[in-house]
């Protein structure tokens, strides 16, 4: 099993680069199963989203579709709901467009129960959520429940695929579970 150290923790191979494709190909089959005859938008919510994007939206086949990238950040202020603010908005009309947004991971899912009342509110048709992990224990906001998910998780910190520690280690191939 390969380890890294990173920050001064010590991480473990949680899933293969073999296991991430199997888990990426099982959440392209369905969407190009409930998307056929569709021309979905992906929006991509960067920066942790790229690398499992650029693998999804490879497997997606036989559909129409466009995509678009989104940067934003939550932060609390005096409100308990909290803001979404954009460090890279939209490029791209959603009006009247089937949205798929793709995210690294669904935590709390402040995230994403603010992007869906944002894209909501700019006219999308539907607004569904596709993620590569999910932690269910931690969701806070019914409807950022996601649609489609590669694998889910425990409440534990994973790096790698795209996912980062303080910026870094979004390079690995694999993801990586801290070790207690
Ligand atoms: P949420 O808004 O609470 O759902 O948080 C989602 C964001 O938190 C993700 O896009 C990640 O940037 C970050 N995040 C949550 N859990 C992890 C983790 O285990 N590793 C790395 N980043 C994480």
């Amino acid at each position: 099993m390969r380890t890294i150290d990173e920050h001064g923790y010590h991480f473990e191979e949680w899933l293969t680069p073999a296991r991430i494709a199997e888990d990426v190909e099982q959440v392209a089959d369905r969407i190009n199963a409930d998307y056929a005859g569709k021309e979905p938008l992906f929006v991509i919510v960067l920066n942790g989203a790229f690398v499992f994007a650029a693998d999804l939206i490879r497997k997606i086949e036989g559909i129409r579709c466009e995509q678009t990238f989104i940067r934003v950040s939550s932060y609390f202020g005096m409100s308990s709901t909290g803001q979404l603010q954009f460090i890279v908005p939209l490029q791209q009309s959603v009006a009247q467009r089937d949205v798929i947004i793709v995210e690294d991971i669904v935590d709390s899912g402040l995230t994403v129960h603010q992007l869906k009342a944002h894209l909501r509110g700019l006219g999308a048709a539907s607004v569904k959520v596709a993620t590569m992990l999910f932690k269910p224990n931690k969701l806070e906001y019914e409807d950022a429940r996601p649609d489609y998910v590669g694998h889910e998780i425990s409440d534990e910190f994973v790096i790698g695929y795209g996912l980062d520690f303080d910026g870094y280690v979004r390079n690995l191939d694999a993801i990586y579970k801290v070790k207690k």
